[in-house]
């Protein structure tokens, strides 16, 4: 298949167009590179060996309707995986309109483009923050709860747009793919995880401190009510995620199809500290401080509906990740 990848050029999106080419499809991204870089598209090619006929690159803003239709309109597409988001919530809470403008216009412009030009296939990157703070593990039949900040509330928002949309048009197929927490790199080193500025999310900080970017981890908080009192959630590996997404578009039916993709296992951030440490031979100082406004004492999945339906499973374990997250962090 011929697969749009909007978001392409990003952390997940970069990975997933590697499992895409290596499963035999070839891509075309769509990305603004407001959060990436251009070179990760020749990372792309020189990891899989394909050139620029699997592999085309637009430099577009997908919530511009008519560089997206000209896209569609110059190229036969079997279907979308849209990953073109903003995805850190302290600036969301700063930049909520920003948030919603650019999540949900992507999100809206993208579908459109899908029903005007009739592919039936749309994958959407959604999230678990979209559960709230239920009980663990999360189960897609779940209820939802309010979510606590404007990025979740963008990946709800589009949950429920993409539903209205698929119940009045029977042929569009959507799979939403609520992710758990992302983390390492492609096994090569040459593409991986490289936040702007000073990270939000624990293996990027973990990494940095290890190489003497960063002083010292901040733990946020070892009061909660889990194993050892820190935060504890379902990390899983890049590539694992990367090639739930192939599963989903391989098995995509009509009507809205959700899926966890997680490993179903949860690791405190004090595990995490330690299997890095030991994974890799290396040091990492920390410090306990408060803990973080928003944050869930426990995330993780309930991953069984995809093992049964996608027949995907995450294969890749904690000690894969962390040596993963170093090599690409040292090669960086
Ligand atoms: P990322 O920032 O590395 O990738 C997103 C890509 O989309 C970037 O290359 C960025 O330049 C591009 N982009 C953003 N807005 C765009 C626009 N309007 N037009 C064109 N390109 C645009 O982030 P990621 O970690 O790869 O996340 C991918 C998706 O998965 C996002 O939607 C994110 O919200 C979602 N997600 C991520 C996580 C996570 O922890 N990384 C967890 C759950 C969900
Ligand atoms: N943590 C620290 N110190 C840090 C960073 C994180 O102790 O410097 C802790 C957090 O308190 C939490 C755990 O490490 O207990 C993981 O935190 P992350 O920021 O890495 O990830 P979150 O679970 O908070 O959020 C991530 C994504 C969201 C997504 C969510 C659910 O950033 O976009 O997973 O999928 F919505």
């Amino acid at each position: 298949m011929n697969i749009l990848v909007a978001g392409g050029a990003g952390y997940i999106g970069s990975h997933t167009c590697v499992a895409l080419l290596e499963a035999g499809h070839s891509v075309i991204v769509a990305d603004n590179l407001c959060n990436s870089k251009a070179e990760a598209i020749d990372k792309i090619k020189q990891i899989t060996g394909k050139t620029d006929k699997e592999v085309l690159f637009y430099e577009i803003d997908v919530t511009d309707k008519q560089k997206v239709y000209e896209v569609f309109l110059n190229h036969s597409i079997d279907g979308v995986i849209h990953f073109a988001g903003l995805k850190a919530v302290g600036e969301s809470v700063e930049k909520p309109l920003m948030y919603y403008y650019n999540n949900l216009m992507s999100t809206m412009v993208l579908s459109e483009a899908c029903l005007k030009f009739n592919i039936a296939k749309f994958v959407f990157s959604s999230s678990a923050t979209v559960y709230g703070e239920n009980e663990v593990p999360f189960v897609e039949t779940m209820n939802l709860l309010p979510t606590t900040n404007p990025y979740g509330e963008t990946k709800a928002m589009s949950e429920r747009i993409l539903t209205d949309i698929v119940k009045a048009n029977s042929n569009f197929a959507v799979t939403l793919l609520r992710y758990f927490n992302p983390v390492g790199a492609h096994k090569s080193g040459l593409i991986g995880e490289s936040p702007n500025g000073i990270p939000n999310n624990l293996m990027p900080y973990v990494t940095q401190v290890a190489k003497g970017k960063l002083k010292k981890l901040k733990i946020f908080g070892n009061d909660y009510a889990t194993v050892d009192g820190t935060g504890v959630r379902d990390y899983i590996h890049v590539c694992d995620l990367a090639e739930g997404h192939v599963s989903a578009l391989n098995k995509l039916s009509e009507g809205i199809n959700i899926y966890n993709l997680g490993t179903g296992q949860g690791t405190s951030v004090l595990q995490l500290v330690k299997a890095f440490e030991e994974a890799n031979n290396i040091e990492v100082s920390y410090e306990i401080v408060e803990r973080r406004a928003g944050d869930i004492a426990e995330c993780y999945a309930n991953a069984s509906k995809a093992e049964q339906e996608l027949g995907w499973t995450a294969k890749r374990g904690i000690v894969e990740m962390c040596k993963d997250a170093w090599k690409f962090e040292k090669n960086y």
